[in-house]
């Protein structure tokens, strides 16, 4: 198919080769997105994918490239680095269901990813075009899952990575992927979103590539994510998906993937999207309830710092996908988070802090008669339960504080036990 560089604003529509290195409108500073054009065989397109499962090639093995037909990297197999990412599992969680006030829910769990987050499926396409464009050095801004994701995947490509993170405001298992995968790491003393404005100021100065997800190839990678779930289940679209929302991205890949299945002719139905925010850190939810005009949050807060975030850079898309779809936007409180977290954990799933968000989020949208019991939900697990252990233990010990330093309560705790290294005694406490 034929790609180009368009711009998202209606009254613009301006158009660029996919080999300019952009990120923003030039001509109206709109954001960008990769327009593809022509047509497909869907059918025949299906059976090849498919087919790919079987395959033992690096392309077909990586669930992002599989794909590789709704990509806008033709002829460019040569760019491509692959951790064989993607081929995550669609898991069905009956107690979780339960606790959503659903029939059943599946899980698309994205933390089965290289590096735990489903940052990767846009990640090897974000490096893929970093070395189409011969760009040795890539940067990013993150609140710790795309550090950890580009660090690995530029340094499988033998690229210089910087890293720019809120200094204390991330998990020790992301800071530690990033270093890990040798990454420079950069702890700034200042929130996600004001790294963003600044990183975004050097980005010319320093001669790096940007890797945020206001980066449209990796948009592009994310939409595998939705097409790898929907091959999954045999083209059969659920009812909903809900996904956790902070810079945004991923709800702009999602609407951006069904939009093009619905146009291609690969589904029949649209889904509809449900995006759900940390309440201290909901900016999106408010302006889709108001509708007034986009107002940041200045100082977010939630312990679930992967969706920490006030400014989100990609909202105009996320409100058009959200449109497109029917979709809803709702919040959760930290309280709603964590127990939704345990209650994830409990079926042997388990995930970080912001991927709970989904759970607790379909609780309060079951109850407000929203979504119904007897629909079809699949709700996207965005990381790895080991990211954040920290989080886990407090949890689990009553230690659990939210952002202004109240209780959470261990609603579903699991305290460890210290026992003597004696046989009755331990007897005794597991009978007790
Ligand atoms: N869930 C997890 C685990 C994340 O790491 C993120 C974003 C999101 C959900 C939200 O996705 O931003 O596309 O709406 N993490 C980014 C990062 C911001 O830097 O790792 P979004």
């Amino acid at each position: 198919m034929l790609a180009e560089l368009a711009c998202f604003e209606h009254h613009c529509g301006e158009r660029h080769s996919i080999t300019e290195a952009i990120y923003n409108c030039p001509k109206c500073g709109g954001l960008l997105e990769v327009r593809l054009s022509g047509a497909v065989d869907a059918p025949a397109l299906k059976e090849t994918w498919r087919e790919r499962r079987k395959c033992n090639q690096a392309l077909d093995q990586s669930g992002v490239w599989r794909y590789r037909e709704l990509l806008p990297f033709e002829g460019q197999e040569a760019s491509v680095v692959s951790l064989r990412e993607g081929n995550t599992p669609l898991l069905d969680a009956p107690r979780a269901a339960e606790y959503g006030g659903l029939d059943r829910i599946t899980f698309k769990h994205q933390g089965f990813n290289p590096t735990g987050s489903f940052k990767d499926n846009g990640m090897t396409c974000g490096v893929a075009q970093a070395n189409r464009l011969g760009r040795k050095r890539v940067a990013c801004v993150s609140t710790g899952n795309t550090s950890a994701s580009m660090a690995a995947y530029a340094s499988a490509a033998g690229l210089d990575s910087i890293v720019f993170i809120p200094h204390g405001n991330i998990s020790y298992g992301k800071l530690a992927q990033a270093l890990e995968y040798g990454a420079r790491t950069l702890q700034v003393e200042a929130n996600f979103d004001q790294i963003l404005a600044l990183v975004r100021a050097l980005a010319k100065r320093l001669g790096i590539y940007l890797l945020n997800s206001i980066n449209p190839f990796r948009i592009e990678g994310q939409k595998t994510i939705v097409i790898e779930m929907l091959d999954q289940r045999d083209w059969n679209p659920p009812d909903w998906i809900v996904l956790p929302g902070g810079n945004l991205g991923n709800v702009s890949a999602f609407g951006k993937a069904l939009r093009e299945l619905l146009e291609l002719g690969f589904i029949r139905k649209m889904p509809r999207l449900a995006v759900i925010q940390a309440e201290g850190a909901a900016p999106f939810y408010d302006f889709v309830r108001t509708r007034h005009e986009f107002r940041s949050v200045a100082d977010p807060k939630t312990l679930a710092t992967a969706i920490k975030i006030g400014d989100p850079v990609s909202w105009p898309k996320a409100l058009h996908e959200i449109t497109s779809t029917d979709g809803v936007v709702e919040k959760v409180s930290e309280q709603e988070i964590a127990d939704a977290k345990a209650i994830v954990g409990r079926c042997g799933i388990g995930c970080e802090p912001a991927s709970a968000a989904t759970l607790a989020g379909i609780r309060k949208l079951t109850r407000a008669g929203v979504v119904r019991a007897d629909e079809d939900v699949v709700a996207v697990l965005t990381g790895n339960v080991l990211k954040d252990p920290d989080y886990i233990y407090r949890y689990h010990t009553g230690q659990l504080q939210d952002p202004e330093g109240r209780p959470i309560s261990a609603t579903f705790g699991n305290r460890p036990v210290v026992v003597p290294n004696d046989p009755d005694a331990i007897v005794r406490i597991l009978e007790a």
